[in-house]
């Protein structure tokens, strides 16, 4: 399935879907890389590993439903069949969002429903919880909200700061964004009536 990578910044997890995708048993294809930031670092790596890439800028648009729109059209240059978030920091419209809905999975570095939005890490850790870890899920309007393909969970410990549980977590990250993606492409994960359903093939 031809996938399109949305970034804003390091895409290391855009990396490792690079990294898998350049398996030809893998059953996506990264057919490109989406920025909506000129500087990400994820652009670059992208570019080494021969990968198209494209920079949407918000500033180039009047409205949030313009960029949304141009980032749209980038997807059909690509022929997109698949949209994977991968540290894509903006909400995506409502429109935007139903015409991808069940084609399009975000991860999010925490075990959601707890700790949605930013700084997960910082609120978990705040909140004394002793397993934290990461979500991928199929992307609907509400943020971080849809649902549920695949968790990995890892301990908090107790000398943990920001930085280390950050690292622990995006360890766990890659392997899993990896797993749901394949799910995905080969049809064993789809979204119906606002569920997930699992299923053993296409
Ligand atoms: C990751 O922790 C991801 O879960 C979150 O933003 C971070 C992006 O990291 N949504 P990277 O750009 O993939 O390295």
């Amino acid at each position: 399935k031809r996938t399109v990578v949305l970034i804003s910044g390091r895409g290391s997890n855009m990396g490792a879907l690079i990294e898998a995708a350049s398996d030809p048993a893998y059953p996506a294809e990264i057919v490109g890389v989406i920025s909506d930031n000129a500087d990400a670092q994820g652009l670059r790596v992208a570019a080494a590993r021969g990968i198209p890439t494209r920079t949407v800028l918000r500033s180039d648009y009047a409205s949030k439903a313009q960029h949304d729109a141009a980032i749209d059209a980038a997807l059909g240059g690509f022929k997109a069949e698949i949209v994977a978030l991968a540290g894509y920091m903006r909400l995506l419209t409502a429109s935007f969002v139903e015409k991808w809905l069940g084609r399009m999975i975000n991860i999010h570095p925490s075990l959601l429903p707890s700790f949605k939005g930013l700084e997960p890490h910082r609120r978990a850790l705040e909140a004394g919880v002793k397993v934290h870890g990461c979500t991928v899920h199929f992307v609907t309007a509400e943020m971080d909200d849809g649902p549920i393909i695949a968790q990995a969970a890892v301990p908090v410990l107790a000398e943990d700061d920001e930085a280390s549980l950050i690292a622990r977590v995006l360890r766990a990250e890659h392997p899993l964004y990896v797993l749901a993606l394949k799910m995905l492409a080969e049809g064993k994960v789809a979204m119906t009536d606002g569920k997930v359903r699992f299923s053993s093939g296409p």
